[in-house]
């Protein structure tokens, strides 16, 4: 019998988590055991911990009791199945748990795409329930793996901001601010702006003294400043602010600074997840929240399924071929060295030229 080795979280406190080694129930049919071997660690998954009540991501692999499994992007080898459609060699890209194992229920299989149709998952955003069937894919997407787990499903999401913004005419924006830049989807966004020709906004990245080296040597910012130091920023151009931080300090200083300058302000992430809260009543546009599924649901009906995910994986190939000498990766080996780097994340000790890739 094949036994899963696992991380789990204490989802009353993210800081606290446990290895479990569990048995994996012989197959029923129609499901497939997968075989995890790489996925990657950023601040996103720090994210889906903190959020995993309020928006449901710890329903997608469920644990026990107090116990929660961080959702991962990962890629996968099929090492047994019950499920003709989907055969024991099959190589999968996907939102997988923080484990060795999984088994899931492949529905709507498709040539380069299944959906897991498992019950518990069926309420949940179809685009973490998709796993791609990558040898039907192009073979440099095949050849970038690490790549597709640590860069690609943030760099999707700056992608999707990018074409939200597009999509709104900048809701009148001369300039867009991001907050917490030097993070993947900051400065995958930052990229794409600096890098469109058409457009004439300027791009402001706001980050931490640490990180300004890093920032600067990506050369995609025609303005980097420091946080506490946002009076820097030009109060009397309509603004575009862009947050991956989370933090409501930052938010409210912003809004108080630009005033009603601040014509849209989108609230993305929050890689500092300790300095969350209720930012009140602001001057300029109201924060609201963006959930890239959201724009792929919307992008869907106008362009047809699929067209936005496909110029999404595309902008992402570019802006990784980009940065390939930027991020350095480096591998976590095993669930104790997991749960170590999982505590450093959680402390800000990564630096953002790390790209962390496990293997358990
Ligand atoms: N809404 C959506 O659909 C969506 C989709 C994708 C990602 N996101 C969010 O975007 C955010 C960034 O994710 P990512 O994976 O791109 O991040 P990442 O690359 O791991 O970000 C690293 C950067 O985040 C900041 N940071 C990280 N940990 C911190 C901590 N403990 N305390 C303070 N700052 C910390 C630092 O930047 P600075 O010094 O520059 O602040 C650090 O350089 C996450 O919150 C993620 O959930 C949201």
């Amino acid at each position: 019998m094949t036994n899963s080795t696992e991380l789990w979280t204490d989802r009353t406190d993210i800081r606290i988590t446990k290895q479990v080694t569990r048995p994996i129930e012989p197959l029923a049919q129609g499901k497939v055991l997968v075989a995890i071997d790489r996925f990657a660690l950023t601040a996103n998954n720090v994210s889906y911990a903190v959020t995993g009540d309020s928006i449901g991501y710890w329903q997608f692999y469920p644990a026990e009791d107090n116990w929660g499994i961080v959702p991962v992007w990962g890629c996968a080898s099929v090492i047994e199945s019950n499920c003709a459609e989907v055969p024991v060699g099959d190589r999968l890209w996907g939102y997988f748990p923080m484990a060795s194992h999984a088994v899931l229920q492949p529905g709507n299989v498709h040539a380069d795409y299944f959906v897991d149709v498992v019950e518990h998952r069926r309420d949940l955003p179809m685009v973490y329930n998709q796993f791609r069937r990558t040898q039907a894919e192009p073979e440099f997407l095949q050849n970038m793996e690490n790549e597709r787990c640590l860069l690609f499903p943030l760099f999707m999401t700056s992608y999707l901001i990018y074409d939200y913004l597009i999509d709104n005419d900048f809701f009148g924006a001369q300039q867009v601010v991001i907050g917490s830049v030097s993070s993947k989807t900051g400065f995958g966004l930052a990229q794409m702006l600096h890098n469109d020709s058409n457009l004439s906004q300027s791009v402001i990245g706001v980050t931490s003294p640490g990180n300004v080296g890093f920032v600067e040597s990506l050369g995609c910012c025609d303005q980097i400043v420091l946080y506490k130091n946002e009076s820097q920023i030009d109060a009397t151009i309509p603004t575009a602010y862009v947050d991956m931080s989370g933090d409501v300090r930052l938010t409210q200083s912003l809004h108080n600074h630009l005033g009603d300058n601040m014509v849209e302000s989108c609230m993305v992430g929050g890689s500092h997840w300790q300095e969350g809260g209720k930012a009140g009543d602001l001057p300029g546009a109201r924060p609201r929240f963006f959930f890239a599924p959201g724009q792929i649901e919307k992008r869907n009906k106008e362009w047809g399924p699929g067209v936005a995910m496909a110029k999404a994986t595309e902008a992402s190939t570019k802006v990784s071929a980009m940065v390939a000498d930027d991020i350095n990766v480096q591998w976590v080996q095993g669930v104790e060295a997991l749960a170590q780097s999982w505590t450093q994340l959680l402390d800000n000790q990564i630096p953002p030229s790390t790209g962390l890739m496990v293997s358990l």
